[in-house]
């Protein structure tokens, strides 16, 4: 039976455990795969993290490291020797990590120090500009992974180029590699609780304003440089008349109030909100403005065009397909983009069919 440590931490990395983790837990009584789930502790609201667990049933997580917030170097170090005790201990097979983290990295560089075979979903994304702390954690990641799972063709493309090709099946190490094209797990989430979402949220809509579009803000990229903050905070205000909606994380919530920087009354802030809010929201504006990876991709799920306040993005099909415009923190740009955004007639399948945790899981038990 293989055993399978699954470490999370933050809120993009519950949606996308939500789903291959109840993939793994019905498979357990064939005795073909187990799971330990560990959850660093990086995200720990009860809107940050617990809502997540209880609306989308995920497994009460085995292991807290609480970790908590911090500097990068501080945040990532209590993870590794967390997770490296807890390795020692329970002596997983493989090692599961999600996305782009701390929390991703912190678990593939203590897996592969002990020689525990990593496997990386959302492997291959690049956005090409280091300086993001993502784009550190993704690379790294990728580089010591064995089994490489892409949500894209431009993903795959991204390893070879990068001298990380597929070996085919047999035994794996960190030289020799599984890298399979699954589609995107988000979709499957978004397939799969799609209807729950519709049943439990019509209460989420009842002070809105009727027409909105949809703002999230909380990449390093933008919170921590105050002129881009201020320029994109500026360029929202300057369209008044058009009402948004923005559930703040709160490491902007904590810039905005020490910046001194506020928007106008067209944009209604909530606190974070649940996954099945959140559907609903993306399913309820008329376009999305983020600087999110998911929420990206979320928004043509609902074939909502998207705007982003970003330099690259790592979903460049979604930029050559006209249903993301990239805008970075130009107000110009954003002004421009919040008054009129192009919904292109075409909508092919970027990201696969629905069935990337079927497909994952059938790899790894290979
Ligand atoms: C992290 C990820 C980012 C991902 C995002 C998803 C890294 C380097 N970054 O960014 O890639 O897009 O999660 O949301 O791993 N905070 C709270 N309560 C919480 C969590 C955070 O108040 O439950 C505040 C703290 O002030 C903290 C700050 O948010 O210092 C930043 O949290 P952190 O986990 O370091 O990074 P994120 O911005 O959440
Ligand atoms: N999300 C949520 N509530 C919010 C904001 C985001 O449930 O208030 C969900 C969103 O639907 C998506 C995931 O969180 O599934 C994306 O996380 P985030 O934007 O924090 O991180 P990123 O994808 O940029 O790493």
């Amino acid at each position: 039976m293989m055993h399978v440590m699954t470490v999370v931490g933050a809120r993009p990395q519950f949606v996308k455990a939500a789903v291959l983790s109840r993939l793994i837990r019905k498979e357990e009584n064939s005795n073909k795969v187990r799971e330990t789930l560990v959850h660093t502790g990086q995200h720990y609201d009860e809107n940050m993290s617990e809502v997540f667990f209880r609306d989308m049933e995920i497994p009460k997580p085995d292991v807290n490291l609480n970790v908590g917030s911090g500097n990068h170097g501080a945040m990532t170090g209590r993870m590794l020797a967390g997770i490296e005790e807890l390795i020692l201990e329970r002596k997983p097979d493989v090692l599961l990590v999600y996305g782009d983290t701390n929390s991703t990295l912190a678990g593939a560089l203590a897996a592969s120090k002990l020689h525990v075979q990593v496997a990386h979903v959302e492997a291959g994304l690049r956005s090409f500009m280091m300086a993001m702390p993502e784009e550190q954690n993704r690379r790294l990641t990728d580089h010591l992974s064995s089994w490489l799972f892409c949500p894209t063709e431009v993903a795959i493309g991204n390893l070879n180029a990068e001298g990380i090709k597929d070996s085919g099946f047999g035994s794996h190490t960190s030289d020799r590699k599984t890298v399979k094209m699954t589609g995107d797990i988000m979709l499957d989430a978004s397939n799969y609780y799609r209807q729950k979402a519709d049943l439990e949220t019509e209460h989420v809509l009842g002070t809105l304003p009727q027409d909105f579009y949809l703002i999230t803000i909380h990449r390093a990229e933008n919170t921590d440089n105050p002129e881009r903050l201020r320029a994109i905070v500026g360029a929202i205000n300057s369209v008044n008349d058009r009402s948004a909606v923005f559930p703040i994380h709160p490491r902007t919530r904590k810039i905005l109030d020490r910046e001194g920087l506020s928007f106008g009354r067209h944009v209604h802030l909530l606190d974070p909100v649940g996954y099945f809010e959140m559907l609903r929201l993306e399913g309820s504006c008329s376009f999305v403005l983020t600087d999110s990876g998911g929420v990206q991709k979320e928004a043509y799920f609902f074939h909502k065009p998207c705007v982003t306040l970003r330099d690259s993005t790592e979903w460049i099909e979604l930029v050559d397909s006209g249903w993301n415009v990239i805008v970075g923190a130009d107000p110009t740009k954003i002004e421009r983009a919040i008054r009129s955004q192009e919904t292109p007639a075409s909508y092919p399948a970027l990201y696969g069919t629905g069935n990337a945790g079927e497909l994952i899981l059938t790899n790894l038990l290979a």
